[in-house]
């Protein structure tokens, strides 16, 4: 056995990836698809299911709200049926939420950030892991949190404290499951360039009542590597811990974010 074969999932693993219909979680769906995976992809967004269909029909899709239980039950069920098991489970979904002064925030706004990307994983959590536990390949988690779920996060207090608590979650979990041999991991990535940091950037740049391009600048001086990381490098660790390289990493909170100083 050669070091390097390692470095690839077995063929065929059975995959299933919260919020992919773009983003980050569409560009771990493109990298199990590259591997041979089997894909299962849910999101709240028909027309981005839609046109990420039609991009790669082998993919398997379903709708779901990810913070209402029911209909990720019926997602769940669904992924199990048309994936015939499952090896992969990726909590990925999650929204930023809003930004401002703990004061300011609306209760349905902390909630809906709550629900949306807490409690969801949980949902998928509990339909998953007997399934996980059965499965004889080296069956593994990954829970998408944050660099806000390592560092203090100013003004956007509900994010921070929904990644922290995917943290404990996973911690917890790997102690739970290595005895059923089902590893649990959670990556936090960092500043990631693309739309939704765009949009980041500028809901803080109003908040502090400062310019696009200042804002972003601030970003990037936080960063010791001075540059955002890309969906890419999310799915490229995602694909290496499902990989037989990553059979004995449990437990671990790994950070892809170019080393974030603070926030
Ligand atoms: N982009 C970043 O800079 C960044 C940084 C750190 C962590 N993250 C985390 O990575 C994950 C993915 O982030 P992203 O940047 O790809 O997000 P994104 O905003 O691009 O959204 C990805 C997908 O999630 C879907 N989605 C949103 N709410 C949903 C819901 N309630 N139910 C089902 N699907 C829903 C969207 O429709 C979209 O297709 C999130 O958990 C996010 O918190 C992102």
């Amino acid at each position: 056995m050669k070091t390097i074969d390692l470095l690839a999932p077995p063929a065929g693993l059975r995959v299933l990836i919260s919020g992919a219909a773009t983003g980050i979680g569409a560009a771990i769906a493109q990298a199990f698809l590259e591997v041979g995976a089997h894909v299962y992809i849910c999101d709240v967004d028909a027309t981005a299911l839609d046109k990420a269909k039609a991009g790669s029909p082998q993919l398997h899709v379903g709708i779901a709200d990810v913070a209402d239980r029911a209909q990720v039950d019926r997602v769940i069920e669904d992924a199990l049926d048309k994936l015939g098991g499952l090896d992969v489970l990726v909590n990925n979904a999650g929204i930023a939420g809003p930004t401002g002064a703990v004061e300011d925030i609306e209760a349905e706004q902390w909630e809906r950030t709550i629900s949306t990307n807490l409690n969801s994983q949980y949902y998928f959590l509990r339909k998953a892991v007997p399934v996980l536990k059965e499965t004889s390949r080296d069956p593994c988690i990954v829970a998408m949190a944050s660099v806000a779920g390592r560092l203090g996060y100013p003004f956007r207090t509900p994010y921070a404290a929904t990644k922290w608590a995917i943290v404990g979650l996973v911690k917890s979990l790997a102690i739970e499951l290595g005895p059923s041999n089902v590893r649990v991991n959670a990556i936090l990535p960092g500043v990631v360039e693309g739309p939704r940091m765009d949009r980041v950037i500028s809901a803080r740049a109003d908040a502090l009542g400062i310019g696009f391009e200042q804002m972003k600048n601030e970003y990037l001086e936080k960063i010791s590597l001075r540059r955002m990381v890309t969906v890419h490098d999310v799915a490229a660790m995602t694909l290496f811990l499902a990989s037989p390289a990553g059979r004995n990493i449990s437990g671990q909170a790994i950070s892809v974010d170019g080393n974030v100083e603070y926030l």
